[in-house]
């Protein structure tokens, strides 16, 4: 087996990592096994790696199976219409962005959202007015937007044409969505809602709502990240105040011309297992994860973060928690990144680490020897043999602005010592992970604040994206 190394390296990393607690949700294809209708997906996955034939439909303008199945897509969600993204919740997040603001919109958007959104703001033109993230100081993570920052903005700038919010987060934490959709509704403003990580909300009780059914004006779902559903595959959905003949223009101008019927039959397929065996499926889950939650407790060094633990933390407003999610903590000494490596080498596969915290995404499909898997190795994690200086999570305040985000894209730009950046343009985003809240956006200052904070965390061996070699693209003036 030569020359075909991404073949070679995939079956290599199938035949390693047997406990999936990574995307996608149908969990090395199990998802698509376990049900008579998952069987019929699997037997038909390779030979319907069609497109647009004669006697189907086209997803581009859908008349026939597409329309019904994005019809029961709609019902079960709850909005207006639904559609079938095949280019991931990226192009539904452009295609929402497009939707809803036109060229030159000021719209409210959470400090750390995803490039998808931060690329829309670009391409669509917008001025972006940063909210920022409340951090918790017991975990080192991102927990909501800072809810009296978001009231306070939104109170100071009366032109703002909507807002843009992550929800949940990475870590499965939501915000109090109702009341920012309240605020939005008073003054006639759009509501548009990233819940990529959020596809089976509102299924059960124990989990958070979805977000078109707590009043959001469109919401986009990566299917693939907690349902059985392939990967690359979402769903937009829109509410009632959307135009749909304006958003079915822009999904079709994001979307392939050639979507893949093995795509489209999969989140077919997770529409209907999430109807059908949804709410038990979950709710088992939920269980077993509380379970493992309070045993991995018992564990020295290692914390996995509940809902209360957030609640406790943060009570100015309340926060949700996807308890689907497993998100370990390790003492502040101890380095985060090895759990990560380490659990890897056990044959289990998380998510991400942020250097603090190991996020875990498990679904239903992950079975009790995968979480009995986690357990052992966990319970052996050698963590003093990753002690490391402590490091302090540092979120400075938001610096000023020269130009637009996409004006700096089009600036010219160079490459300029760190230590001689003050008070020059940025021309680069610069975001340290952990905590994954970027320090500076293209088109701001870089102040002193800027320098300093970066270059504690370089002294302290944290990556920073848009940081080349202690040098920063900064605007040529
Ligand atoms: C918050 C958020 N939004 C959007 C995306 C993009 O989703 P997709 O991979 O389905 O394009 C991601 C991907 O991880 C994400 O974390």
């Amino acid at each position: 087996m030569n020359n075909i190394p991404v073949l070679k390296a995939l079956k290599k990393y199938i035949d390693e990592r047997n406990a999936p607690f990574s995307m996608p949700g149908h969990k090395s294809g199990r998802g698509f096994t376990c049900t008579d209708e998952g069987r019929l997906f699997n037997e038909v996955m390779l030979k319907g790696d069609i497109t647009e034939v004669e006697g189907l439909d086209n997803l581009h303008n859908p008349q026939g199976i597409i329309k019904e199945a994005q019809e029961l897509l709609a019902k079960l969600y709850g909005s207006r219409a639904s559609y079938f993204l095949v280019n991931g919740s990226t192009s539904g997040n452009l295609a929402m962005i497009f939707s809803a603001f036109k060229e030159g919109d000021k719209v409210l958007v959470e400090r750390n959202c995803h490039r998808s959104i931060f690329n829309g703001i670009i391409m669509r033109k917008l001025q972006p007015i940063y909210i920022k993230n409340y951090m918790s100081k017991r975990y080192n993570a991102p927990i909501s937007i800072d809810m009296g920052h978001f009231l306070q903005t939104l109170e100071e700038n009366s032109d703002i044409n909507g807002v843009i919010l992550t929800y949940p987060n990475y870590y499965g934490i939501t915000c109090d969505l109702s009341l920012v959709v309240k605020k939005c509704k008073e003054r006639g403003i759009k509501v548009l809602v990233d819940c990529a990580h959020g596809a089976h909300f509102g299924i059960s009780p124990l989990l958070p709502d979805n977000p078109i059914k707590l009043g959001a004006d469109m919401a986009v779902m990566s299917a693939h990240k907690t349902l059985p559903s392939l990967t690359q595959t979402a769903y937009l959905h829109i509410g009632e105040t959307m135009d749909k003949s304006l958003t079915d223009f822009y999904v079709s101008m994001f979307s392939s011309t050639s979507p893949s019927y093995t795509f489209m039959a999969s989140m077919d397929y997770a529409r209907y297992y999430l109807e059908t065996y949804g709410r038990e499926a979950f709710d088992s889950l939920i269980k077993t994860v509380d379970d493992y939650r309070d045993r991995i407790n018992q564990i020295k060094g290692l914390h996995v973060i509940s809902q209360e633990d957030i609640k406790s933390e943060y009570a100015q407003s309340p926060v949700g928690f996807d308890r689907t999610r497993l998100i370990i903590n390790v003492d502040k000494e101890y380095n985060g990144y090895a759990l990560l490596d380490y659990l890897r080498l056990k044959g289990v596969q998380s998510e991400m680490s942020d250097g603090f915290n190991t996020v875990l995404i498990s679904s239903p499909f992950n079975s009790k020897e995968d979480f009995e898997r986690l357990f052992m190795a966990l319970k052996d994690f050698p963590m003093s043999d990753y002690k490391r200086k402590p490091i302090e999570i540092k979120v400075g305040t938001i610096p000023s602005r020269a130009l637009l985000p996409w004006q700096a894209v089009e600036s010219k730009s160079a490459l300029v010592d760190l230590k001689d950046c003050e008070g020059k343009i940025s021309g680069t985003n610069i975001v340290p992970y952990p905590p994954g809240v970027p320090i500076i956006m293209m088109g701001e200052f870089i102040d002193r604040d800027a320098i300093s904070m970066v270059q504690y965390y370089l002294s302290n061996g944290v990556t920073i994206l848009g940081i080349d070699e202690e040098k920063i693209r900064v605007i040529e003036q």
